[in-house]
């Protein structure tokens, strides 16, 4: 659970089980402070009502795709849900990606996930896996694969696949990060038939910038059909000061795309090394520059610029 100094508004992540039952009081590490305990503790910035009872959650869907390969959608997809989670949100991760790297950045080896939930080999509770504090995963891999031959063969509604899939999941949630594969093909429809906001993740070099142009387009052709798919974010990504080019496509995304384009993301190299360990960016170098920049990449999501100050 994560506690909030009432003084210096710093953010403490706790295992409340180690908390024993007769305290009351707790000091801030930070500023020395000390506060009733139970004030402190933080409330989702939505309604946290349980899966089972009355109210329900109704979870942010955000896909993180292009269809551009390399430019960060996995680094980026692991690193906001870890983030959300951590700053007190329920996240499900769903990798839609054959490649299965969602896990891998995670350390966590599921034998199951999304096929066998949309194949209904597997309940909901079975396919999805606790990778983190108040993070689940709907694992991707080879097998999605056969998925996409599932789809294919499906005489009407095969784009609605997942949508379908997953809808018993959304009360359970704040938000499901979904991450997608590079390409375009039956499972990148059925996220954008699933998804309603879209976080398009650009490197900053002139090759993305065009797939952006062009991806857009494919959105598009989509939005006929589902008018509450929105295009909310653009993230630049691997920015590199010493890279005098990118400067100028950040400023002229800026002029294109206003208030969508989010701060970007510095090319850090913590960021490639991380997943070799299985460990997210907060946990690998929680002071380096990638983990300041999708901290700051959670705020703007969560819309809250007080998350972990
Ligand atoms: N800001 C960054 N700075 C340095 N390295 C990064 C950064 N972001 C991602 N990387 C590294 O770049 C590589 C590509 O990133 P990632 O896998 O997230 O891209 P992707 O868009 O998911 O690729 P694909 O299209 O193949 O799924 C990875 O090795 C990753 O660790
Ligand atoms: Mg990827």
């Amino acid at each position: 659970m994560i506690i909030v100094c009432p003084h210096c508004r710093k953010k403490h992540d706790i295992d409340e089980k180690r908390i024993p039952a007769n305290v009351t009081m707790a000091r801030c590490k930070g500023c020395g402070n000390r506060f009733p305990l139970q004030e402190a503790i933080e409330k989702p910035a939505s309604p946290a009502p349980s899966a089972g009872g009355g109210q329900e959650r109704r979870a942010r869907i955000i896909g993180v795709t292009l269809s551009k390969g390399g430019v960060g959608k996995t680094t980026t997809a692991v690193n906001l849900a870890t983030g959300l989670a951590l700053a007190g949100f329920e996240v499900l991760l769903i990798d839609t990606d054959t490649q299965g790297q969602a896990s891998f950045c995670l350390g966590v080896h599921p034998k199951a996930g999304l096929t066998e939930l949309v194949t209904e080999e597997l309940s909901a509770a079975e396919a999805v896996v606790k990778a983190r504090e108040r993070l689940d995963l709907l694992a991707g891999g080879k097998s999605l694969a056969g998925l996409k031959r599932i789809i294919d063969r499906k005489d009407f509604g095969g784009e609605l696949t997942l949508a379908e899939s997953i809808r018993p999941l959304e009360g359970r949630y704040d938000y499901i990060i979904v991450d997608t594969s590079p390409g375009w093909d039956p499972l990148t429809i059925n996220v954008l038939f699933m998804v309603r906001e879209v976080l398009v993740p650009v490197s900053l070099e002139v090759m993305s910038v065009q797939g952006l142009v062009e991806f857009l387009k494919s959105l598009a052709s989509i939005q006929k059909y589902r008018k509450e798919l929105e295009l909310k974010y653009i993230l630049p990504t691997f920015r590199d000061r010493r890279v005098k080019n990118a400067d100028v496509i950040l400023e002229k995304l800026h002029e294109v795309y206003g208030d969508m384009v989010c701060e970007a993301i510095r090319y850090n190299v913590r960021l490639s090394e991380a997943p070799a360990l299985g460990q997210t960016i907060y946990e690998f170098a929680p002071g380096s520059n990638g983990a300041q920049d999708y901290r700051e990449l959670v705020r703007k999501v969560a819309d809250n610029p007080k998350l972990f100050r």
